[in-house]
């Protein structure tokens, strides 16, 4: 059975890939455009995206959303971050959080994926970190060079190489317990 990753997000599409290939299964990217609904819940914005994805293409299909929370502003961006980072993008966050000595935040991942017949299935994961003071790296994509995960050794996530990311990021964990479930059932 085929398995569709629908995302116009390269970025994504890459770590999805490696991530999913690691543990012997093979996607197809379709980079079809959706409607982004705007709601406060990543989980209902991967449902619906799921929805109109299996709506447009028919098949198995699975998508993923991502936001970036911020303590110290109340979790934003949140579920609006595709929104901010391309209007106020990474300077503009630096410059919210000047001054600021609670730089804590996390990426949250949600997995939504759709078989015929069956409801939509849910799978996500979390990566905690810190707020970097400056830019550095030039890997990932998004908000990578100003992410410093806990896990990790005070490097961003852009100065990561995919494998390093993908290991401790968000997405790394939703996709792992995505295929644990796959395997599962197939
Ligand atoms: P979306 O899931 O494509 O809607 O992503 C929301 C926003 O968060 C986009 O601007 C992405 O670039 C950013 N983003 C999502 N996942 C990551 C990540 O793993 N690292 C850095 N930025 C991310």
């Amino acid at each position: 059975m085929g398995l569709t990753f629908v995302t116009t997000n390269m970025g994504k599409a890459n770590e999805v890939r490696s991530l999913l290939r690691a543990l012997g299964i093979e996607i197809d990217v379709r980079a079809v455009k959706l409607t982004e609904i705007q709601s406060d819940s990543l989980e209902e914005i991967s449902m619906r995206s799921c929805e109109e994805a299996y709506g447009v293409l028919g098949e198995p299909v699975f998508v993923e959303d991502a936001g970036l929370f911020i303590e110290r502003l109340n979790g934003f961006p949140g579920p609006y971050s595709s929104y901010v980072y391309r209007t106020i993008g990474n300077a503009g966050i630096l410059k919210l959080m000047a001054g600021e000595e609670n730089r804590v935040a996390y990426f949250k991942s949600c997995i939504a994926y759709k078989l015929s017949g069956k409801p939509v299935k849910m799978f996500s994961g979390v990566c905690v970190g810190r707020i970097s003071h400056e830019p550095r790296g030039s890997g990932g994509f998004g908000f990578d060079p100003i992410f410093m995960p806990e896990e990790g050794d005070g490097r961003t996530f852009a100065e990561m190489e995919i494998e390093e990311k993908n290991a401790i990021s968000h997405r790394g964990k939703a996709v792992r317990a995505f295929a644990e479930w796959l395997k599962l059932t197939r």
